[in-house]
């Protein structure tokens, strides 16, 4: 750089280091899995929730393409049967199933179904979920809705599929895709409550009734108006809440299923897509749903078992 040039600015620098790691994980995506890394085959079984349109569809498009049988789901059998139907087309081996995560029968009858077709899967990508803000709009109006689905009925799945993951001595792997607004210590979005941020970052204490505690004491303080100063995420509130909800859920399963015997093991761990032009962000994000694909694929693939409980974001590990 001569003295002339302008030095780059934070933003610029960090746009930088974006489109550098971009491309970084670009060419990681040419290089085919060699025999030793592929540990699954066609018998294997990955279901991807909310996977007829955006992330979750290239989810299970991408599963299908490294040669495992993907079931993907849909709330609408319409656009799920479409969804699946374009994937068959291209040879790749998906079957199709209702699935409303939002909706206990849905999963009663999915697991049964999926239990008496497989006798159980191998891989779970919890990806459905919804938000009802785009930039920086902050409505808390469908709150319930967006807490219900994006972590109770991601935990009510997690809950009904546990008990249907395959024993083996690979061991099963579940996948969250969640979101970097739900960080615990985020630098411009996270709840102000020190002593409750630290009750849910640490793994030993945090449990699920502190979890389910701190959405439900949000969405009473959504009912009756206080929650504008009740200390909760600046951005995208419902959302940013559900999302740290999904990640600490997540740390918690890694701590209760890493007490599993041989065998019986299972990974969990969850991960930010970045932000992906989508329906969710009004087709406003940065990178392409193919992208936002790639990490929850790389973990639900990934061979390392020392992995379990974390976050990940470009196939990176980062902080909660
Ligand atoms: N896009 C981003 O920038 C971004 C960033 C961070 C995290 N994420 C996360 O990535 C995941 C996928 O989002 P996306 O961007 O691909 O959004 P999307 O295109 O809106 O897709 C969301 C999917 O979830 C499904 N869904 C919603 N509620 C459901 C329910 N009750 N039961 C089953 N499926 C349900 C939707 O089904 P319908 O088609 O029937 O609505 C749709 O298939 C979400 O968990 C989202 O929070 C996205």
């Amino acid at each position: 750089m001569d003295a002339t040039e302008k030095r780059p600015n934070k933003k610029e620098r960090a746009k930088e280091r974006r489109e550098k790691r971009h491309q970084e994980i670009s060419r990681l995506r040419t290089i085919p899995y060699s025999d030793h890394e592929r540990w699954w085959s066609a018998e294997t079984i990955a279901v991807v929730t909310g996977a007829n349109r955006g992330i979750g569809f290239e989810i299970a498009r991408q599963l299908a393409t490294h040669g495992l049988t993907v079931i993907l789901t849909s709330r609408d059998t319409t656009a799920g049967e479409e969804a699946t139907k374009a994937l068959q087309e291209g040879g790749l081996k998906v079957i199709f199933h209702q699935l409303d995560i939002l909706e206990h029968e849905s999963i009663d009858s999915f697991c049964a179904w999926v239990k008496e077709k497989y006798g159980g899967i191998d891989i779970l990508v919890n990806n459905a979920g919804i938000s009802y803000n785009t930039g920086s709009e902050n409505s808390v109006e469908f709150a319930e809705k967006v807490i219900n689905t994006n972590y109770f009925g991601t935990k009510n799945m997690t809950k009904a599929l546990l008990p249907l993951m395959r024993p083996s001595p690979e061991g099963a792997r579940i996948v969250m895709v969640s979101s970097r607004l739900g960080r615990l210590n985020g630098r411009r979005n996270r709840i102000a409550d020190v002593a409750l941020r630290q009750k849910l970052e640490d793994v030993e204490l945090l449990t699920e009734d502190l979890i389910d505690a701190t959405m439900n004491k949000f969405l009473e303080e959504v009912k009756d108006g206080s929650w504008i100063s009740g200390g909760w995420p600046q951005n995208n509130t419902d959302y940013s809440l559900s999302k740290l909800a999904v990640n600490a859920y997540t740390r918690l399963m890694g701590r209760v299923v890493s007490e599993r015997g041989d065998g019986e093991n299972i990974y969990i761990n969850c991960c930010c897509p970045g932000w992906v032009k989508t329906a969710m962000t009004g087709w406003a994000g940065l990178t392409s749903p193919e992208e936002g694909a790639d990490t929850a694929v790389w973990l639900a693939l990934l061979q390392d078992k020392s992995v379990n409980g974390k976050f990940f974001a470009e196939r990176r590990e980062i902080n909660f």
